[in-house]
């Protein structure tokens, strides 16, 4: 049984090789007492601890680390629960009433000390996977409260110890940047303001004191939430470490009235001592096991012809493409943006999901079946959350849209945001989304959103109105999960202009991702490398297209794309016949490679800031008997490399690398080297590759018997 209860007042989670034990303190509190690795017995984790007394001007609450923080005395800490009872007061005495395991799962109970309101603190144990889930269920058993903050989770860390945080920040066409930064005495915080997740931050964290890629202790986690979301990493002046995650605060009120409860999105937390690179392996085997609606289906190689045709879809345009994609070995193909309704530009249409009768006079069903008999499965690009005003949905419906009554509504790329808060817009999407799936034999959508928002108003919802974030992304949820559940053999892509909602909360829907808009190639090695430290290889769609074709060759833009689900959005009918057939050798190889990457493990051997002009990953197979290397190399040698800043490794050398996962036991043969040798050498002693300027190459690792 992974969690054990001892003395009815401290509980261990126990996973595979992690632990997380809790308990009450002699001051009665609900306090942190151990995240790390597991111990031999229930008995060996400390004991809950108790405060210090510091001085008259703070108080104990302040110094030991509560599992989930009210604020009351002289306690200044980020709390992670803020309510206003209906008397005007706005503190919060949470006392533990007992905590009830069930399975996995670990309940514990608190209570304010005066007013009806429990709290349901939630630990799941993915012992597995070595991760904790944790949410939190509040409940209101009397007059009506507001609540101003509730997290999901706060994650204390071992006292006494410095730390670095890890965190994801960026914006459109550059999103997924990895930092990582050491924490002072203060809060640092990220956050999203936007209503989606963001290109702008990820609801993602790593923190360690000294730790590589490859080894030393990481605490991580990562939040299941689609909107506006806050993490909140505070050192206090008492040398506590501590992360708080969950809804953002920031404009948010909900009212809790008599006899409901408010359930937080969950977060998720994980420890390892081995290195950044296995706290990203242990979230992407959970996303595919527990996350992904699809499960480890493999992903189909797509064409999408946004970047060849833009708005200027018809029968004929999409035609001329699908067979040159078909025949290049492509096995879905998708019309982007430009079919529906009205819609020659980005300023009108959005809104009307039905053929536009000018560009398809006979419906989509023509283009389809040609696709169809070309041996492809069809896909179609929707933008459902957003309307342009010039459209029928807004000349009859004005008021769907999020905006306040007296200010004017803020366009951005012509188009507003329907408030999906609103369960007649809910019911209106579900309606049309449903039509056109109905109708038409279409198994994937790419579902994307366009624009963040602005003048957060709901008019008609009276003293709800703060409330919009979070039920415009349950509205979201309710409409795409509806959709999912009647047409449950599509496949979905979550876009937002790129990569503006990734999260652990969308790919309960989603089952992949349009990473980014940026499509250069070494662009895309930077945002592909972030990316992967919070989501797993097959959510990561990822095109081979024309941007900077000139510069960069058409191998280093196919192997850069082949690292995730691989598509291609160039104008194929500018690719010359050879660069066609060199096009369907890279899709015929990643067919082959195709299990090893997107449902393998991944190591990133040298990474886009390591120093290095070169940029090496390898995937390993789920059995560990083949692995695929994909080396890069940025830049030459010389004089070139040290004024580009790859100052920390002689830009002359070829790479050395040590492989990653593999048996050490079992002999290996690499494409390329001549010898065989064991995974133990090949991990160890290594290979070296070297490459000239802007140069990759994709190295075959076999099991040899
Ligand atoms: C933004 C997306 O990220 C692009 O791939 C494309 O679908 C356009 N929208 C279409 O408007």
């Amino acid at each position: 049984m992974p969690i054990h209860t001892l003395d009815n007042n401290y509980w261990v989670l126990e996973t595979d090789h992690t632990a997380y034990a809790l308990g009450v303190n002699t001051a009665g509190a609900l306090v942190h007492a151990y995240w790390g690795e597991r111990l031999p017995a229930p008995t060996d984790y400390p004991a809950a601890p108790d405060a210090i007394f510091h001085a008259s001007f703070t108080g104990a609450g302040h110094m030991w680390p509560e599992e989930y923080a009210g604020l009351t005395g002289l306690k200044y800490v980020e709390p992670a629960l803020s309510v206003s009872f209906a008397d005007g007061v706005r503190d919060l005495v949470l006392q533990v009433v007992g905590g009830a395991v069930a399975g996995d799962t670990l309940v514990v109970t608190l209570r304010d000390a005066h007013y009806p309101l429990r709290v349901e603190l939630h630990y799941r144990a993915y012992a597995a996977h070595d991760l904790i889930e944790r949410w939190a269920v509040v409940h209101n058993d009397g007059a009506p409260i507001t609540l101003e903050r509730v997290f999901s989770a706060q994650w204390q860390m071992p006292i006494g110890r410095s730390y670095r945080l890890s965190y994801l920040s960026g914006r459109w066409i550059d999103e997924f940047q990895l930092h990582r930064q050491p924490l002072s005495p203060g809060v640092f915080v990220r956050e999203s303001r936007r209503i989606t997740s963001s290109h702008h931050a990820s609801p993602w964290f790593a923190l360690d004191d000294h730790a590589s890629e490859t080894h030393g202790e990481v605490w991580f986690g990562a939040l299941a939430w689609s909107g506006n979301w806050k993490l909140a990493a505070e050192v206090t002046d008492f040398g506590r470490t501590r992360v708080s995650l969950g809804l953002n605060d920031w404009d948010f009120a909900w009212r809790l009235g008599a006899g409901e409860r408010f359930t937080t999105p969950a977060c998720l937390g994980g420890y390892t001592r081995d290195g950044f690179g296995a706290a990203s392996r242990r979230l992407h085997a959970y996303v595919r096991d527990n996350v992904l609606p699809h499960g480890r289906r493999p992903h189909k190689v797509l064409y999408n012809s946004w970047e060849a045709t833009t708005f200027s879809v018809d029968v004929e345009s999409q035609s001329k493409l699908a067979e040159l994609a078909a025949e290049m070995g492509a096995e879905l193909f998708v019309m982007d943006d430009g079919w529906f309704q009205g819609r020659t530009s980005d300023d009108a249409g959005l809104g009307d999901w039905w053929p536009d009768p000018k560009k398809f006079p006979d419906g989509l069903t023509p283009l389809i079946s040609r696709v169809n008999a070309l041996g492809m499965d069809f896909g179609l690009w929707l933008e459902p959350e957003m309307v342009n005003p010039n459209s029928d949905l807004y000349r009859a419906h004005p008021d769907w849209v999020i905006h306040f009554a007296t200010r004017a509504r803020t366009e951005s790329r012509n188009q507003l945001i329907l408030n999906l808060a609103r369960v007649d817009v809910q019911d209106y999407l579900i309606t049309a989304i449903d039509a056109l799936l109905s109708d038409h034999n279409i198994t994937f959508i790419k579902w994307d959103m366009n624009r963040n928002v602005s003048e957060p108003g709901w008019p008609g919802a009276g003293d709800r109105q703060r409330e919009i974030w979070v039920r415009y992304v349950e509205g979201l949820y309710r409409v795409w999960g509806t959709l999912r559940e009647r047409h449950p053999n599509v496949v979905w892509q979550s876009c937002s202009g790129g990569g503006g909602r990734a999260d652990l909360g969308i790919l309960r829907l989603a089952d992949q991702v349009w990473v980014s808009d940026n499509t250069d190639a070494l662009s895309r090695l930077q945002i592909q490398h972030g990316y992967s430290q919070m989501l797993p290889a097959d959510t990561m769609e990822a095109w081979v297209t024309d941007i900077n074709a000139g510069r960069i060759s058409l191998d280093f833009r196919f192997h850069v794309a082949m690292q995730g689900v691989l598509g291609v959005g160039g104008n194929l009918l500018h690719w010359s016949p050879a660069e066609r057939a060199k096009a369907a050798r890279f899709v015929a190889q990643y067919k082959e490679i195709r299990p090893i990457v997107q449902h393998g493990e991944v190591y990133r051997l040298i990474g886009p800031n390591d120093g290095s002009p070169y940029v090496v990953t390898q995937y390993v197979g789920e059995d560990r008997r083949e692995a695929v290397i994909f080396a890069f190399r940025r830049i030459g040698g010389g004089a070139d490399a040290m004024l580009d800043g790859y100052h920390a490794i002689d830009p002359s050398q070829p790479a050395a690398i040590q492989l990653q996962g593999l048996d050490p036991a079992a002999r290996y043969k690499i494409t390329g080297q001549g010898a065989v040798r064991s995974g133990l050498a090949w991990m160890r002693a290594g290979l070296t590759i070297a490459l000239g300027h802007q140069e990759s190459k994709i190295l075959r690792v076999r099991q040899v018997a």
